[in-house]
């Protein structure tokens, strides 16, 4: 059986924490799907064509991962899609609250045969949120090893054009 795995969120910007679970992802299933949702409870920093070509670039050397991106309900987008696993990367105890909410809800409104999946994030990367990396990066903290080499020189440059 081929199986079809999607990983989301909004990677503003994209992590070293994020890409470690899409890279043991990418070994479990067929194929694996990044899909940048555009979170209208947050206000992104890169606009999401931008988000979509930096994470291309950084998954270039993952033969069976696509990138793409969507709005609107995860379920939806899941369904249409033929998926049958959805990712979620799982960082603390603090995230455990809020995923198992989401993921309940999720499996009433997922086709049945459709599964959440929790990748416990690796623990050099568990303090990790996007958020932090926008902070520290535009008062001129150092970043490098917790994005990958790719964003990060497309951070540095925009941060330069502003
Ligand atoms: N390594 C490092 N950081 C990580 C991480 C990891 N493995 N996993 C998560 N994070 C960070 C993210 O960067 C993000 O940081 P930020 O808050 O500073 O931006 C934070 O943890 C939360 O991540 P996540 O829970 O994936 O939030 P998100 O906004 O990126 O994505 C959606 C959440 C978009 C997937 C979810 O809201 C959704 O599905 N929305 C669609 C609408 C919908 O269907 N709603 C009903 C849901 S039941």
């Amino acid at each position: 059986m081929h199986t079809k795995a999607l990983y989301t969120g909004s990677f503003d910007p994209l992590t070293n924490g994020h890409m470690n679970i899409i890279e043991r992802a990418a070994c479990l299933y067929d194929t694996l799907t990044v899909g940048i949702i555009s979170n209208p409870s947050k206000k992104a920093q890169y606009p999401i064509e931008e988000r979509e070509r930096m994470i291309k670039q950084a998954l270039e050397h993952l033969d069976n991962v696509e990138v793409a991106h969507f709005s609107g309900l995860l379920a939806d987008y899941v369904n249409s899609g033929d998926f049958d696993v959805v990712i979620r990367g799982l960082r603390a105890t603090m995230d455990f609250e809020y995923e198992i909410q989401m993921a309940q809800m999720n499996a009433r409104l997922f086709d049945e045969r459709v599964e959440t999946v929790f990748l416990m994030t690796d623990p050099k990367y568990s303090f990790l949120s996007s958020s932090m990396i926008k902070e520290v990066h535009s008062l001129g903290g150092d970043v490098k090893g917790l994005v990958p080499d790719a964003i990060l020189a497309r951070m540095d440059e925009l941060a330069q054009n502003e």
